[in-house]
């Protein structure tokens, strides 16, 4: 609609998703979805902005394009109070809120920092967003990266307010994650930093301030510190099983009454599209220099490896059909970026007669099979996602390797 300013000129009225009380750009990804209707819950109205058309439509339609538990309710209360726009080009976001931004920000194939990514998204928003205007960064960065943004901006004769807020959900439950979590809120100036925490308070309960660099390092930390844990209590259970023991036993003895060890992880296939990458983001940052980072690499990605060395000394594998339960990257969800179930299914392509897979989240691979398929067709079954549905499924019996020590009635014999 054309309308004409208190001069007489003629200009384009901004649509109603223009003048919303913030943009989430990326916004129909994992992180974005939880965030927007976080704030759309707290009565804001939300630009969802997003380059995949498919999502926006999927979320227009009330409905998730994936899994996060709690979603569904706040979605549909969203669309009915119209809270939502959903806008695809960087010309279409708001010019009057804060404009946060959580695309992916993944490593290239040298296992380095993508810094391109962000940047050509920033670049492509600039002309679009007015000087005074809060650009909040969410998604995980590469150490020095927002104060980069900021120099960037500035030298393109700019002037934002440039704020590093990470989010630290952990996946399908960010909807729950974020009224409980603690936001870390930081600015390239006081003001930018203020103005993210008066954004931020409305949707978390407690903010905590760090200069930029030490927030980039606290998710980053946060992250790799994960990711380590579950290589520990990996590397631990290769041991008990090179000295014939059960480790869950172990772990289970250690745990008890015992609060120093009650966060040992129990062990299992730790993967997806976070851990590993901040992992490789801070071994980057150190020069290759961070033995732990790398060796929980080589122990968490290596376990794959092992099971199947270990069923080939019991089995002959190329004889045998082998059903793999579970293709998301975790339990209960249906994501399966980076799930170590496709490096089972890749290793063992070349080794055994069959290989079967089923899951019951996953819709996106059109090779899945129902369940009782894979278990009646199975010569050999490995547990790679614990998914609860597994826990009491009749097996038949057969064979199963339980990494994860989830499945108490099985024929377990690995
Ligand atoms: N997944 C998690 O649970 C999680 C948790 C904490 C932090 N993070 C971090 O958050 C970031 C996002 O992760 P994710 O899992 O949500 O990724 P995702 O791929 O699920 O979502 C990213 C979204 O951004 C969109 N996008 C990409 N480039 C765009 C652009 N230029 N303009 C508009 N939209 C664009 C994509 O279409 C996608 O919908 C990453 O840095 C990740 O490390 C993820």
């Amino acid at each position: 609609m054309n309308v004409t300013d208190i001069r007489g000129r003629s200009r384009t009225a901004p649509s109603a998703a223009q003048t919303a009380d913030l943009t989430v750009v990326g916004g129909a990804g994992h992180v974005g979805v939880p965030l927007v209707l976080a704030f759309a819950s707290k009565g804001s109205s939300v630009n969802v902005n997003d380059l995949n058309e498919d999502t926006l439509t999927t979320l227009k339609g009330g409905r998730l394009p994936f899994i996060e538990h709690g979603a569904d309710e706040l979605l549909t209360k969203a669309l009915k109070d119209k809270r939502l726009f959903f806008t695809s080009k960087p010309s279409e976001i708001s010019t009057k809120g804060p404009v946060i931004i959580t695309i992916g920000t993944p490593v290239d194939k040298f296992l380095n920092p993508e810094r391109k990514v962000i940047q050509d998204c920033i670049d492509a928003l600039l002309p679009h967003l007015h000087d005074g205007q809060l650009l909040v960064l969410r998604s995980t960065l590469y150490p020095g990266t927002t104060d980069w943004i900021d120099g960037h901006i500035k030298s393109n004769g700019r002037k934002l307010k440039v704020a590093f807020c990470p989010e630290r959900i952990v996946q399908g439950f960010g909807i729950e994650e974020l009224g409980r979590m603690p936001q870390i809120i930081s600015g390239t100036t006081r003001e930018a930093e203020e103005e993210a925490a008066n954004l931020f308070k409305q949707v978390a309960p407690e903010l905590v301030t760090l200069a930029p660099i030490e927030a980039e390092f606290a998710k980053l930390f946060n992250n790799a510190y994960r990711y380590i844990e579950f290589a520990v209590t990996n590397q631990f259970y290769l041991i008990a099983k090179s000295a014939g023991l059960d480790y869950h036993r172990i772990l289970g003895a250690m745990k008890h009454n015992y609060p120093r060890a009650k966060n040992i992880p129990r062990p299992g296939f730790a993967a997806g599209p976070c851990l590993v990458k901040d992992t490789m983001q801070l071994l980057a940052f150190a020069s290759n220099e961070f033995g732990l980072g790398n060796t929980a690499i080589l122990v968490n990605e290596g376990l794959p490896l092992h099971v199947i060395n270990a069923l080939k000394r019991d089995y002959d594998l190329t004889k045998m059909s082998i059903g793999l339960l579970g293709m998301a990257f975790k339990p209960e969800i249906d994501d399966v970026r980076s799930s170590l179930s496709y490096k089972f299914k890749k290793s063992l392509a070349g080794q055994a007669r069959e290989v079967l897979t089923t899951d019951p989240f996953v819709t996106t691979d059109p090779e899945l099979l129902p369940l009782d398929e894979v278990i009646a067709r199975a010569d050999l079954l490995i547990l790679c996602t614990p998914h609860q549905c597994y826990k009491s499924a009749d097996l038949k019996g057969k064979p199963v390797a339980d990494v994860w020590g989830f499945l108490e009635k099985a024929n377990v014999v690995y």
